[in-house]
């Protein structure tokens, strides 16, 4: 891959974060490549301003070594297979929010010209120089993952993690971050949307603003799962709240329906462990949820 002296990555495409990764990545010893056929005006202007080479699709797919791929989920699969018409055997980067089966496709796809996949994800705001919390990149794959490990390390507004050689990892653990953080913000505008009216948001934001975020205490999960068996009913009376006013109650209902899973830990000891397997849908638990 590294064969030439100047090594060669497409950037798929110029966007707020591939354009600033871009950046990153910019060495007198590469060349960045993008296609810019059919892209916005936003796009354009941030690929001049990042010193990104416009060139054809089919000329891009022949020089680039490396494409690193970090689009809007839904187009990561036709970024791919448009690379793999055009040509492309190197490298791709998918770096983009996208399940593991998805990578996997992907990766199946690219092998029919003899090209691989790092699945990677990109956690926190795009890179900008300088700045004390660094854009988090996670790595996985069973091929060149240390060399795009340091790749990336060289910029100091990127914190580079390798998670193995499996394939799915990296896009695994975007997907439980996206649950976390997209759900707790749609959570959050719920809750504020039911009390902005009353003058209550402030009252919400300083009492949310005490607690960190439940998914950094896992060891907490015990505990919580004790008390489930009452969270049920009080989300269910959330879910007739926001119903009331307008807004949609399947958020509470859902968070409802997990803790009904739990409500058998009442008055009895869980580890972390039994706590997720009350979460799986066996039987039992399917059950136990209808009832
Ligand atoms: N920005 C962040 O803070 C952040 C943080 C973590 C991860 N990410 C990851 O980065 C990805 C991109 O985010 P972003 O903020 O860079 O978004 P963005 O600024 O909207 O950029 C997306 C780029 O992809 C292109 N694109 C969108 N839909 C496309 C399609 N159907 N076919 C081909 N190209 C398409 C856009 O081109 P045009 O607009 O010109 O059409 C644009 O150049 C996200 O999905 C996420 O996975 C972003």
């Amino acid at each position: 891959m590294s064969g030439s002296s100047v090594q060669t990555i497409a950037i798929l495409h110029p966007g707020a974060m591939g354009s600033a990764l871009a950046r990153q990545l910019q060495s007198p010893r590469r060349r960045l490549l993008c296609c810019l056929d059919g892209r916005s005006d936003e796009t354009r202007h941030r690929a001049h301003e990042a010193g990104i080479v416009p060139v054809s699709l089919e000329k891009l797919a022949a020089e680039s070594h490396i494409a690193l791929s970090v689009v809007a989920p839904t187009a990561a699969y036709q970024i791919a297979e448009d690379l793999v018409a055009a040509g492309f055997s190197g490298l791709l980067i998918e770096a983009n929010a996208i399940r593991p089966q998805r990578v996997h496709a992907i990766a199946e796809h690219l092998s029919t010209t003899g090209g691989k996949v790092i699945d990677a994800c990109i956690m926190g705001l795009p890179p900008v120089s300088p700045r004390s919390d660094p854009t988090r990149i996670y790595l996985a794959g069973p091929d060149h993952l240390e060399e795009i490990a340091a790749l990336f390390s060289e910029s100091p507004t990127l914190q580079v993690t390798t998670l193995g050689t499996d394939i799915g990892r990296a896009s695994k653990l975007k997907l439980a971050h996206s649950i976390v953080q997209k759900a707790a913000q749609a959570l959050a505008l719920l809750g504020h949307a039911l009390v902005e009216k009353d003058g209550l948001s402030p009252y919400l934001a300083s009492e949310a603003g005490k607690w960190p975020s439940p998914a950094s205490r896992p060891e907490r999960f015990p505990s919580v799962a004790n008390r489930a068996w009452r969270w049920g009913d009080e989300l269910r009376d959330v879910a007739d709240e926001l119903r009331q006013a307008d807004l949609p109650p399947e958020l509470a209902e859902a968070a409802a329906s997990v803790f009904d899973a739990l409500s058998g830990f009442k008055d009895s000891q869980s580890d972390g462990e039994d706590t997720y397997q009350a979460l799986r849908r066996s039987p039992d638990v399917q059950r136990h949820v209808h009832r």
